[in-house]
């Protein structure tokens, strides 16, 4: 069925098609990645790829030494390329449009480095990164890895509260943040929310470092920096040697309850396995413009806007808008013919946006977008109605692979670079060379093809996926390495059917995805308890044709509460977005009697996620009906979970 051998006719090298390559993976580990590792400058090249002496911890490089900022910059202008185009910011939210050079970024980023360097950043610190899709996000997540300081982005959407959690966590010797970011109609101030979260955590940082942006200036305070006067006088830093296994960056990530999960990404084995995916999976050559619309915010942000593209040499565009409304319905297509893009990579949610206003593709007429080869999906479950309409609009092939922050690429998908293998709708694709999938029965043994399991990754997991969590070492290996011993436990299910394609269909957690945003229930019902009037609650996922899924909570009332239940969800509205943020977009609440259970008292969410699915089409995108929710009760009164 499948190719295995394709001669590259220009350059007269051997590629190995998709089968060969993994079976090369599979015979040899080792080898493989110690070949791919030669894809990567390093100070000090490793002398072996896996150091399994820690198993089931496993490391990657860890006797080599190399700088990643290094492969990303400084490799590229000293090898005469520095006048190529690394950076594209394109804002149509606010109107700025600026294009950095490899040559310019290096400076920005050594200067930056610099100016942290005085200020006693180093090797090992952490650096908190709370800042909007500017150019100076990447400009800091750079300057960092430059000195060996472990940066831990926050993304933007995220409220004060959120933010201490994760101030605590890292404790970070600085705070880099912009003084707002722009969502449409209103510019949310970034500044009060550092402030308050600094407040709220018991750790505080040394400094913080804030870039003013034209729209809404900040109030500086004394242990506050203004980002130009900070960099005034610096000296370039140079690359400061890190281990292969040393941590480049944390990135936080909902897990079942409300702290989240730091998941700690190496240094060696994330420039090796992104250098790796740039070209096999996506398909882009260095020089030629990558896309991801995402958010530096997120894991895809990091590999895709900023890490993978850059240590590949090729540029990428960071873009700050939306899919829709900036200005409107035609914005990626304007984006693609603009920067010739050749690859992009969104998730699903963006695409439905932009289908509901344009369902016959009227934008899309209007651009040109022949430098384009390849869609990639990402994020959530990709339907079968978008891919098909992505696919009739584009002309090219769409492609939808699974991934996580832990693994920071990903682990299915249909490599393009490598071979165009079949697609198959509704599967994100193969195992990538490094990940062994299986779908597992509850016995731990694998299930028959073509049936649901919990799909489990084999130990050890590949280069550049995560080492273990930020200082949770128990925590990882309980969350993710004690259910399956011998593997890694996704919290996803699905089955693998004969051909081997992988289907993703559900999460055997409380995680939900919405908008293609990884979103704790667990965490949504940590702050809906906390309302005085709440006795009991539960949050589930129910379907929504826009985002994917959106959170919908059910509240018992504290006994003798007789106020009118609509203000109490309107409280409780605003509480999930005042202590998590917007981001959540928990809308829709009822007030219940109770909650259904099990015998041993365990609340039966996924009984009422079937119930809330079942009207599931009965949901606006934008939701406050209150229609809705009075039919949900009345289906759960109907079941017996409701007192009347
Ligand atoms: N800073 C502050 N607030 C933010 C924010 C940020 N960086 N990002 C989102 N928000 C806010 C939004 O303004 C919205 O607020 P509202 O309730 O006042 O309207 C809320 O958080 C929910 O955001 P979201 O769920 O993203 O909805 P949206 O209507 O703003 O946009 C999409 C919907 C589909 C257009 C958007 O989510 C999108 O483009 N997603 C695809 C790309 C992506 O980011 N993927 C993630 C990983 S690949
Ligand atoms: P995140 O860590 O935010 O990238 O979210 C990871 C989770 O998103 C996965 O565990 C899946 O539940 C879901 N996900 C990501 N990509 C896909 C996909 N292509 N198909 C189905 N679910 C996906």
């Amino acid at each position: 069925m499948f190719t295995t051998v394709v001669l590259a006719a220009q350059s007269g090298v051997c590629i190995l098609g998709y089968r060969d390559e993994y079976r090369q993976w599979q015979q040899d580990p080792e080898a493989f990645w110690m070949q791919a590792a030669e894809a990567i400058d390093w100070i000090k090249k490793p002398g072996r790829a896996l150091d399994d002496r820690a198993a089931p911890l496993y490391q990657w490089y860890s006797d080599g030494v190399m700088n990643t900022c290094y492969n990303a910059l400084d490799r590229h202008v000293e090898a005469g390329r520095g006048a190529q185009i690394a950076i594209i910011h394109d804002s149509p939210i606010t109107g700025a449009k600026a294009k950095i050079s490899y040559a310019d970024m290096l400076e920005r980023v050594s200067i930056f480095a610099g100016a942290l360097a005085s200020r006693g950043v180093g090797k090992g610190d952490r650096v908190l990164i709370y800042m909007p899709m500017v150019p100076e996000a990447l400009v800091a997540m750079l300057a960092c890895a430059r000195l060996g300081a472990v940066h831990s982005v926050v993304f933007g959407g995220f409220a004060a509260n959120e933010l201490a959690v994760r101030i605590d966590d890292a404790t970070p010797k600085a705070v880099i943040a912009a003084s707002c970011g722009i969502e449409p109609g209103r510019v949310v101030a970034y500044k009060p929310l550092l402030d308050e979260a600094i407040e709220i955590a018991a750790h505080k940082p040394g400094f913080c470092v804030i870039l003013q942006r034209e729209q809404l200036a900040a109030e500086l305070g004394e242990r506050d920096s203004e980002w130009q006067a900070f960099m005034k006088g610096a000296a370039p830093a140079p690359c400061t040697p890190v281990g292969g296994a040393d941590p480049l960056y944390v990135l936080y990530t909902s897990g079942t309850t409300g702290q989240p999960k730091g998941v700690v990404r190496p240094n060696g084995g994330h420039a090796v396995a992104l250098h790796w995916t740039m070209k096999n999976i996506y398909n882009v050559e260095p020089g030629e413009v990558f896309w991801a619309a995402s958010d530096v915010g997120w894991v895809v942000g990091h590999s895709y806007i900023c890490y993978g593209p850059l240590i590949y040499g090729a540029t990428a565009v960071l873009f700050e808008g939306k899919p829709v409304g900036t200005p409107d319905a035609g914005t990626f297509w304007r984006v693609i013919e603009e920067h010739k893009v050749v690859s992009m990579f969104t998730a699903p949610t963006a695409f439905r946006a932009i289908k509901r206003l344009d369902p016959t593709g009227e934008f899309v007429k209007k651009y040109d977008l022949s430098s384009l080869k390849a869609l990639f999906l990402a994020g959530e479950r990709a339907d079968s109605d978008t891919i098909l309409w992505a696919e009739a609009q584009l002309g090219v092939p769409v492609i939808d692979h699974w991934w996580q922050t832990e693994t920071g690429y990903s682990i299915a998908a249909i490599p393009m670079g490598l071979e165009a293998l079949p697609v198959k709708l509704g599967s994100p694709g193969l195992p990538m060379p490094g990940f062994e999938v299986h779908a597992l029965g509850e016995d731990g043994r694998e299930v028959p093809a073509g049936e649901m399991g919990a799909i489990a990754l084999k130990l050890p997991l590949p280069p550049g996926t995560l080492s273990g969590l930020w200082q949770a070492e128990e925590r990882y290996r309980s969350a993710y390495l004690e259910t399956f011993p011998g593997y890694y436990e996704t919290g996803d299910a699905g089955m693998i059917d004969e051909d081997g394609y992988l289907y993703i269909m559900a999460r055997t957690d409380d995680v939900i995805n919405v908008a293609g945003h990884r979103l704790s229930t667990g965490a949504m019902e940590e702050v809906l308890s906390s309302h005085p009037d709440v006795a009991e609650c539960a949050v589930i996922g129910v379907a929504d044709a826009l985002k994917g899924q959106l959170p919908l909570g059910f509240l018992c009332l504290t006994a003798g509460v007789e106020r009118d239940p609509a203000d109490v969800v309107a409280e409780c509205v605003a509480l999930v977005r005042e202590k998590i943020g917007p981001v959540a977009a928990f809308k829709l609440a009822t007030v219940v009697e109770r909650l259904p259970k099990t015998r041993s008292g365990k609340v039966l969410r996924g009984t009422m996620a079937k119930i809330a699915d079942g009207m599931a089409w009965k949901l606006p995108a934008t939701i406050d009906d209150p229609v809705i929710l009075d039919e949900i009760t009345a289906a759960l009164r109907e079941m017996g979970f409701c007192d009347d």
